[in-house]
């Protein structure tokens, strides 16, 4: 994942942006203009995956500037903001024309141990000698109302679809990766023109075998699969009523480690206090200990247990209900959960055959046995015995011979 797409197609000047022109014609304009700024900051503002990030990385590229990133953590320590931004924002570089200070999502700049560093960045705002560029999904909280009005305000617009369309194939080309123009146009629309997302998606559903299909696009955005899990969730971490927590999944026909995986990325979405969230995953993760004695022993009276624990153990966990409403939705661990199903499906299904033929554990098979196989498949005589013993299916003879090891 170090060579990751999104880097590798980062832009590298900023005519490789698109749907931005405006939006980075005032940024270059600030930026070259530095010197006669009355304001010293930019504040670059918009929806993830548009392109914020990247154009202050492609206009230092083009401009020849030192790019200087300062994030949350460093915030937490004013003397540390000092002494990298108060230098940095002074002294001249060696191998570049100037600077370019980048304080990226400073939506993430939360609560009371970062209000010394807002402090501090703002001090630095008066006294910088060069840019300093922010930038903000949301910049219009009240807690930013200083630092607006001492920054030069630059919306970024949600991409539109057809832009992340051409972006998606421009990828597809340079990767040799075939598509049905309907799947790529589903994908688009379905990432609402964050642009990232379409791009890490666009990755682990080719990964497979370079080919993108609708198939595979439906399963994964399969709504009515998704809200009930959704539902489910949403009553647990809203709630602190027992018995609304209790029967929260009693409507999920999903098997539990998935609502298990949307809980694990979702409470921290929803539970800000560092003790609730640790209460949250003590229960997540007895709740995966009985998971674990159930699968192996097949008791399915610890059910009960494991239901507690990730509904009322979870809904309790906070001291009181949040207000407001949280968009809780699909992580990329739930997305890699599921690419890695489909990819190893058929390798599972002649997996459990085995199992059942040969009385060991499916897991087993999964990973000791099928491998063996494989290698013993170079034998064809042995190869039909065994499909009509584990009465194979086509599906399940094709990806043994595709993968069959010669010997
Ligand atoms: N307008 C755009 N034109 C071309 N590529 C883009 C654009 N916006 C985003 N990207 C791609 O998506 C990735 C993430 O964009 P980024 O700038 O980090 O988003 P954000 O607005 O959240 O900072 C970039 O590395 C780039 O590959
Ligand atoms: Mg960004």
């Amino acid at each position: 994942m170090e060579d990751f797409w999104t880097k590798r197609y980062a832009p590298k000047s900023t005519s490789e942006l698109k749907g931005q022109e405006k939006a980075i014609n005032e940024l270059k304009a600030f930026v070259v203009g530095f010197k006669q700024q009355t304001k010293k900051g930019a504040l670059l503002y918009g929806p993830p995956g548009c392109g914020k990030t990247a154009s202050v990385i492609a206009l230092a590229n083009e401009l020849n500037l030192e790019l200087v990133e300062l994030n949350a953590s460093d915030f937490r320590n004013s003397a540390a903001i000092e002494s990298i931004v108060g230098s940095a924002s002074k002294q001249r570089s060696l191998f570049h024309a100037g600077k370019i200070i980048l304080v990226d999502e400073i939506d993430g700049l939360a609560g009371r141990e970062d209000r010394g560093g807002l402090q501090t960045l703002m001090k630095l705002l008066k006294s910088t000698a060069f840019p300093i560029v922010l930038t903000a999904n949301d910049p219009w909280e009240q807690r930013f109302s200083t630092l607006r009005r001492q920054c030069r305000l630059i919306q970024f617009h949600k991409l539109n679809y057809k832009t992340v369309v051409q972006v998606l194939k421009g990828i597809c080309k340079s990767e040799g990766i075939s598509y049905e123009e309907v799947a790529i146009d589903g994908l688009a629309r379905r990432v609402d023109g964050d642009l990232r997302a379409g791009i890490i998606d666009l990755f682990l559903l080719t990964s497979a075998n370079k080919h993108l299909s609708t198939k595979e696009l439906e399963f994964l955005f399969d709504r009515k699969r998704e809200l009930p899990i959704l539902e489910a969730i949403t009553r647990i971490l809203k709630t602190r009523d027992i018995e609304v927590a209790l029967g929260a999944l009693n409507d999920v026909s999903e098997d539990l480690d998935e609502v298990m995986l949307w809980l694990d990325e979702n409470m921290p979405l929803e539970y800000k206090k560092p003790e609730e969230l640790a209460k949250a995953y003590e229960s997540l993760s007895k709740a995966d200990v009985f998971r674990g004695r159930i699968s192996r022993w097949q008791y399915w009276r610890f059910l009960v247990y494991m239901n507690a624990l990730l509904t009322v153990g979870v809904a309790l966990a906070k001291e009181e209900k949040y207000r407001g409403y949280t968009k809780f939705q699909r992580g990329r661990r739930i997305l890699n959960m599921w690419i890695w199903n489909r990819k190893n499906m058929l390798k599972k299904s002649i997996a459990s055959k085995l199992a059942a033929h040969t009385h060991c554990s499916t897991a087993y098979a999964f990973q000791e046995v099928v491998d063996f196989l494989r290698v013993m498949y170079s034998n064809s005589e042995w190869a039909s015995k065994l499909e009509e013993e584990l009465e194979l299916d086509e599906k399940e003879i094709e990806w043994l011979k595709e993968r069959r090891i010669k010997v």
